[in-house]
């Protein structure tokens, strides 16, 4: 698809959706006046990143204290079942992330309320929702679906039908959806970042997730380098955070006053 098409097939998907409006607006004025901020900083992140990595089972044991067993060996079938999900979903999205450093934070904290922004396929939403379930916690999730795809129905497609009553997806752009989150529960124990990668959006979620994690509470963002955002976040909030590689990108992960 040529990318003339591409803006066209995305605006009029947005007319379409009232509801997204203000987000519109926001990229409207963000294309227009802020292109190049969406990756302020990325190469001095890109060396903090790099000099600070380690491997996903190794930032659980330094965190938690725990041995990760990999998702292929806690849910064999329920993990083969999704990809094949994956596989036959006709919308194609991104692929699954750091699914054990996701599962782990939930047990470690025994959480009993999640918060996530950006779900596409829902790996991220799998992998909290099996610890979830276990204590009949709720998972709270913002995403406003790939508009130029048609893919509204598919967000979220291969999690199971099973460990969905425990789970609250809001259709909206983040700055939309968190406070409709917050007026439904205000305290988290763990969040995790996946959705806008711009610099703005990212700093303006990192600090209304953390107002709302309770200390303890386990703070995971994805592709923080592809700005500084993660990184200027923790330098101003004094935070020593564990950088996880992960298939050539970075997961930043920290506990709340610790
Ligand atoms: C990388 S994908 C999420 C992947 C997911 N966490 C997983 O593990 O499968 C990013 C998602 O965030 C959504 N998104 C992008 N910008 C957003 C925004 N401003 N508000 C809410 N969702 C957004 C995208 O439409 C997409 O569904």
């Amino acid at each position: 698809m040529s990318e003339f098409l591409r803006v066209a097939k995305t605006f009029t998907a947005y007319l379409r959706r009232p509801d997204l409006y203000p987000e519109l607006g926001r990229k409207i004025i963000k294309n227009i006046f802020n292109r190049k901020s969406a990756f302020k900083g990325k190469e001095k992140t890109l060396s903090w990143a790099s000099s600070k990595a380690v491997s996903q089972s190794e930032a659980i044991y330094k965190l938690f204290g725990m041995n990760a067993k990999s998702f292929e060996e806690l849910f064999p079938t329920e993990l083969k079942t999704a990809q094949q999900k994956e596989r036959e979903c006709p919308i194609k999205m991104g692929g699954a992330g750091a699914l054990e450093l996701i599962y782990y934070s939930c047990e470690f904290t025994n959480a009993q309320n999640v918060l996530e922004t950006g779900v596409a396929y829902g790996w991220s939403s799998f992998a909290a929702l099996l610890s979830l379930h276990q204590r009949n916690g709720n998972l709270y999730s913002s995403d406003m679906p790939y508009l130029g795809q048609d893919g509204d129905e598919f967000v979220g497609y291969i999690v199971p039908n099973n460990i969905k009553m425990n789970w609250k997806l809001f259709r909206f752009a983040d700055r939309e959806s968190l406070p409709k989150i917050f007026k439904e529960n205000e305290i988290f124990d763990v969040v995790h970042y996946d959705s806008d990668k711009a610099y703005e959006g990212m700093s303006w979620a990192y600090h209304q997730l953390f107002s709302h994690l309770r200390n303890g509470g386990v703070f995971i963002s994805d592709d923080i380098n592809d700005n500084s955002a993660f990184q200027d976040f923790c330098e101003k909030m004094k935070i020593d955070p564990t950088i996880v590689d992960f298939e050539g990108k970075f997961v930043g992960i920290f506990i709340k006053n610790q």
